[in-house]
Order: C-alpha cells, then structure tokens, then sequence
C-alpha cells in the first residue's frame, strides 16, 4: 500500500485554516479519498490536557517550557494518530505543525531557530510535512476576524508586534524551502481559497 499524504495548514490567528482543512478534507472526501483532519495542539487524550495548559491566559509560562510542551504534544501526535495514518495510506491534513513552533516560539517569542531545530531533530527525527499551505494575512485583519468571535488564547492577547513578528516568520520559512510551501493570499472570500488549495494540492499530488 501506498503512504499516505501529510499536509498543514500554517497562518497567524484568524488566517482560517480550520475552515479550509476542513472544505479540503470535504472534497476530498466526496471524490472518494480517504482523509483524516487533525491539528496541533490537542488531538490526542494526552495533547488536549498540554492544550488547555498552554493556551489558559491567566498561566505565566516560561517561553522554553513553552516550547517543550508544543514538541511534547507534537510527539504524542505523530505516534498515535499521523503515523498509523500515513501507514495506511490515508491523507493526513493538518491544522498547524512545526513550522508554528519556528513561527511563534522562534519568531515570536524570539527563542533561537537553531535549538528549535535541533530539537526538531531529536526528538521528531525530522519528520517533515509533505506539502504546507501558508495562509497569509497582515496581522490586524486576523486579529479583528477572531475578536468578532471572542477568541482570547494566551496567544490571542499578545500584542501586534508579536503577531507581526510570526507573519514575517512564515513568510521567511518558506523562502528555504519553496517546494515544500504555497502561500495563499488568505484575505479572499473563503471559497476562493478553498478551490486555489484544492487545484494546488490535486496538481501537486497528482489526486
Ligand atoms: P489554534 O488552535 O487556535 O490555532 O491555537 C493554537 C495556538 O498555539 C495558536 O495561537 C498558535 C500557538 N502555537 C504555537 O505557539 N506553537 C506551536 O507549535 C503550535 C502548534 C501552536
């Protein structure tokens, strides 16, 4: 049998990737494809209770502790749910993955790139996606869309600077590695970036 496909989904806050793993997932689906979503933090027993740690605003959490129980999670995630999936041939779509570490806990919270990539090495042997889709938007835009829905993570109430910062991260990472990205231009109607994914990702793959 053939592996399966792993593909995330990258963006600041409001950018919209659950909306648009879940439209992929949705066609996919309807073609007959088999297709799990997932996302990081928090899809496994274990990684929900990382989740509610790491996004509970009234905690003060140390940054590399911070980065710890993201690649805690992440590790929980791989072994339990994304391998066993790709194994059996499944496309695996993903909501957020390492390049958010590098985004927010590099860019972000400006913790060096390089022991975020040697830990990345360590402990996930550099278990990489096979395609990543960057949903890009200037920082204000998200920020107000998740206001209007009273989204206030721990995340959420970090200030613009911040949030700029993780954008410029994004936008950076991919330029190491533009076979591995797209960049989507995530202030157009919803649908429209879903039918750009959808042709991008069957094109690619040859779906
Ligand atoms: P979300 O489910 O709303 O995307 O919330 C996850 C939050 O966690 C979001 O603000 C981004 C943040 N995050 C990191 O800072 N580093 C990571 O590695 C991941 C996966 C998420």
């Amino acid at each position: 049998m053939n592996r399966g496909i792993f593909i995330t989904f990258e963006g600041i806050e409001g950018a919209g990737k659950t909306t648009q793993v879940r439209l992929l997932a949705e066609k996919f689906k309807k073609e007959g494809l088999k297709v799990i979503q997932t996302f990081e933090p928090g899809d496994t027993q274990v990684g929900g209770k990382i989740r509610e740690i790491l996004l509970n605003p009234s905690l003060s959490i140390n940054p590399n502790c911070e980065l710890l129980l993201y690649f805690a999670d992440r590790i929980q995630h791989i072994e339990e749910k994304i391998k066993p999936a790709l194994e059996a041939g499944i496309i695996v779509l993903c909501d957020r993955f390492t390049d958010s570490t590098i985004a927010y806990q590099g860019y972000g919270r400006q913790i060096s790139i390089e022991l975020i990539k040697k830990l990345n090495t360590l402990i996930l042997k550099d278990f990489t996606p096979d395609f990543t889709i960057i949903l890009d938007l200037p920082a204000h835009i998200g920020l107000n869309r998740n206001k209007k829905i009273n989204k206030r993570d721990r995340f959420e109430i970090e200030d613009i600077d911040f949030h700029n910062r993780v954008r410029e991260g994004y936008l950076d990472i991919c330029k190491n590695e533009p076979e591995r990205f797209i960049v989507i231009d995530a202030t157009k109607a919803t649908e429209e970036v879903s039918e750009e994914i959808y042709k991008k990702v069957k094109t690619k793959f040859r779906l």
